[in-house]
């Protein structure tokens, strides 16, 4: 079997061809560049890039792949939770394809792509823990199989990215800010700050990252005169120190709900053995390691996908789509793209087998 699958959520336009043997036949992704003046992603400009790239992405990953648009056997999309504007434009590119050839549409969540995308790279098998951190969302839950999903727990505030992003926009490094902290982390002191562990007396495994953003806010405004943190005067080393204590803070923290969390998996789910971690702050290696640390610690076996796939991408989604079309799962062309898509709903109403129905 032979999967289309097409990403466009938020900033990158993607597009991949995945077959059910986990081969990767081709993949395309274009990180949209255009919002790096704006320090975050501009929907309206976004939803107007993928409309001008996403004919030749799609071009591109068929003759990447070496496979004619008549060879596969289903088109998936990104059908949400994201930027709608970006959403409606490979939803509608699906579902087009889906119609001309005859082929079953999926609609893809784009946090199922992300929570599964380890088991395209290695030997994860259900039911396994997931700690998903991405730019828009932060979540620990059990992954039992296709659609099916226990969140234990969400954070309270912030998105993991989110504050990764927020605090190097407030350092001035650009956007997306996880990749500049990271690398400045590397050659930072990460005992310099002392910043706060939040929710350390709460006995769920929700998470929080709006505390540690103020608390580095409020490290920057020590180094201005009068309170302006534009005007902030810091060095290359205050920075790079800054950096480095933030991250060790937010993955300890991590860490600490992971452990809730891992205890939990195992009364509820004695035979999973497997800790994945998924998302773009998947992508930061100091918390790659930190994770399989504690795996070992705890007796998991711990898998991640490979960096390039932690970020937005259109294999994800292909893959997400094969496992889905391996169960038949399948939906309606009137499927409706979805701004907010939470991943422990009961999912949505499928079609069934071979279902393409206008
Ligand atoms: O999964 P993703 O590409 O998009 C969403 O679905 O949100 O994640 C993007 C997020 C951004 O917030 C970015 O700063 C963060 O992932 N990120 C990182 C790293 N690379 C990307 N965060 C920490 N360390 C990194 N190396
Ligand atoms: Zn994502």
């Amino acid at each position: 079997m032979i999967v289309l699958g097409i990403e466009s959520s938020c900033d990158e336009t993607a597009a991949a061809i995945v077959n059910d043997k986990r081969e990767i036949l081709g993949e395309c992704v274009l990180t949209q560049l255009e919002h790096k003046t704006y320090g975050g992603v501009v929907p309206e400009i976004a939803a107007r890039a993928h409309l001008d790239h996403i004919e030749d992405i799609l071009e591109e990953t068929f003759k990447k792949a070496g496979v004619a648009p008549k060879d596969i056997d289903a088109v998936a999309a990104a059908a949400g939770p994201g930027l709608i504007g970006g959403v409606v434009i490979g939803v509608m590119a699906a579902k087009s394809l889906s119609l001309a050839l005859n082929k079953p549409f999926i609609a893809v969540n784009h946090l199922e792509g992300h929570a599964l995308a380890a088991r395209l790279t290695s030997d994860v098998s259900y039911p396994y823990l997931l700690l998903l951190v991405s730019g828009g969302h932060c979540q620990i839950l059990i992954v039992k199989g296709v659609g099916e999903f226990v969140r234990l727990g969400t954070t309270i505030d912030d998105a993991a990215g989110e504050a990764f992003d927020k605090v190097a926009k407030m350092l001035r490094l650009g956007y997306p800010g996880g990749p500049m902290i990271e690398k400045l982390a590397d050659i930072g002191d990460e005992n310099r700050f002392v910043l706060p562990r939040p929710l350390l007396n709460s006995f769920d495994c929700n998470l929080s990252f709006s505390g540690l953003k103020t608390a580095v806010r409020k490290i920057i405004e020590s180094y201005t005169v009068d309170g302006n943190i534009d005007h902030a005067i810091l060095s290359q080393k205050d920075t790079a120190d800054i950096c480095a204590s933030f991250q060790k803070a937010a993955t300890d923290h991590l860490i600490y709900k992971l452990k809730k969390a891992i205890f939990e998996f195992r009364i509820r789910c004695p035979e999973g053995k497997d800790l994945v971690v998924s998302g773009g702050v998947a992508s930061n290696t100091y918390l790659r390691e930190k994770l399989k640390q504690l795996a070992d610690t705890e007796g998991l076996s711990f898998s991640a996908p490979p960096i390039r796939f932690c970020t937005d991408n259109g294999v994800m989604i292909a893959w997400a789509g094969m496992e889905r079309a391996l169960k038949g799962m399948y939906n309606d062309l009137d499927f409706k793209p979805r701004p907010r898509w939470p991943l422990d709903e009961k999912a949505p109403k499928a079609a069934g087998a071979g279902g393409v129905k206008a």
